[in-house]
């Protein structure tokens, strides 16, 4: 029998990559042992439907059992938001310990709260590093590692990072990677492509058939804030969807400024399929039947590593080098033309094929609980 020393673990999320991390972490609390008290919290950081609501439902998250409803604003104004709200959320519930994942504005916000009251924070995808701190989720990774209690690692690079910045070995726990949890749990429920455009109102004849396509992520602002960097960017995909489809799902982020910037004459008439942005199972599919995936995404590079997909990285850096040395991802930066010469060795060639990396397995979570319990759970009967 558990029995708890203090209130629920408090799990925290608040935005769309956050959402298929905590997914198997709740499920393996409630899995372990008699269930190991937990409360969900969204802080609201994504709000849209399909950039939060259907997310929830492809992954078979529980509704939050608290909201916090911060919503957009500037890094200072949701981070100080997030902080405000889930203040009193702690004072309630006196956690025996915080949960946190990734690298968002609502990690780091959570953290802060927590460790200033004495409140454990867990950290989960610890010790990633771009060593790019014009990138606002390195200030965030780095911040919240240093102060956090248990450090969760994805893969051994990690511990090397955090024990350089003076972080205690003892603190830090390689587990492997909850995303890939996911990946597997949902892969029987992934939509097929083909479905995915007739939903979203396009022609899946547009893929070809058998279908052959690109899947294209960007949303990172060194890629879509200025005109300089989203329009060559643009250019690029227009001529490369000359040979191969491009599907492309644009977060709202990207879709406003190719409004702002008029450029949305980019993205109409050419090999380029446009959708809104997707749920999980329909990013899935889309990623398993490509042939390559361009991205700026973290979560997307990890995954098609695990898929056996190439993927091509649009930043000049990755905090996920495995996927590099062990995986299918290729950096190709900015230019134009290394990215199409990258996307043409995949086109004649195939493309890097790679291996799963270690404990990229499917049960990540498990050992996440299992440490939890370990540390935050007191047993009945055992001395405090
Ligand atoms: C955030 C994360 C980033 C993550 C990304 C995934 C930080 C610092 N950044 O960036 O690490 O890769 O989420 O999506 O936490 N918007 C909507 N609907 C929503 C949410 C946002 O329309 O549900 C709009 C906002 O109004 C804003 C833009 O999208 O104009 C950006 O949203 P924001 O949450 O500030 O950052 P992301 O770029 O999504």
């Amino acid at each position: 029998m558990t029995m708890q020393t203090t209130g629920p673990m408090l799990c925290v999320v608040g935005a769309r990559p956050n959402f298929m991390k905590m997914a198997p972490i709740l499920r393996a609390l409630a899995a372990h042992g008699e269930g190991l008290p937990h409360l969900l919290v969204h802080t609201g950081q994504h709000y849209d439907a399909d950039m939060s609501d259907k997310l929830f439902t492809d992954l078979r998250l529980p509704r939050p059992d608290i909201n916090l409803e911060v919503g957009s604003g500037s890094h200072a104004v949701q981070t100080a938001e997030v902080m405000r709200r889930f203040e009193p959320i702690v004072d309630q519930h006196v956690p025996s310990c915080v949960v946190v994942v990734g690298d968002v504005n609502s990690t780091l916000a959570c953290t802060l709260v927590a460790v200033k009251k004495g409140v454990p924070v867990a950290h989960v995808e610890a010790g990633l590093r771009s060593f790019d701190r014009a990138m606002p989720e390195e200030i965030n990774r780095v911040l919240t590692d240093q102060i956090a209690d248990v450090l969760y690692t994805t893969e051994r690079t990690a511990a090397g990072n955090l024990v350089r910045e003076g972080i205690d070995a003892g603190r830090i726990v390689f587990v492997g990677n909850v995303m890939i949890d996911s990946l597997r749990a949902n892969a029987q429920h992934a939509v097929a492509p083909v479905e995915t455009l007739r939903r979203a109102g396009e022609d899946p004849g547009r893929l070809g058939l058998p279908p052959r396509y690109g899947v294209v992520t960007l949303h990172r602002p060194s890629n879509v804030d200025s005109r300089d960097a989203l329009e060559p960017l643009l250019v690029l995909l227009r001529d490369t969807s000359q040979r191969l489809p491009l599907v492309i799902a644009l977060h709202p982020r990207t879709r406003a400024n190719i409004d702002r910037f008029g450029l949305a004459g980019l993205v109409a008439g050419s090999g380029l399929i446009p959708l809104p942005p997707q749920g999980y199972l329909e990013m899935l599919g889309l990623m398993r039947g490509a042939t390559l995936v361009l991205t700026d995404s973290g979560g997307i590079q990890e995954e098609t590593t695990a898929l056996g997909i190439p993927c091509l990285t649009a930043r000049e850096n990755t905090e996920r080098p495995i996927t590099i040395e062990q995986g299918t991802n290729t950096l190709v930066g900015r230019d134009p033309a290394v990215i199409l010469r990258a996307v043409e060795e995949i086109l004649s060639g195939g493309g890097k094929r790679g291996r799963v990396p270690e404990l990229w397995d499917g049960h990540a979570a498990e050992r996440i609980a299992a440490d939890l319990a370990r540390r935050f759970v007191v047993r009945a009967g055992a001395v405090a």
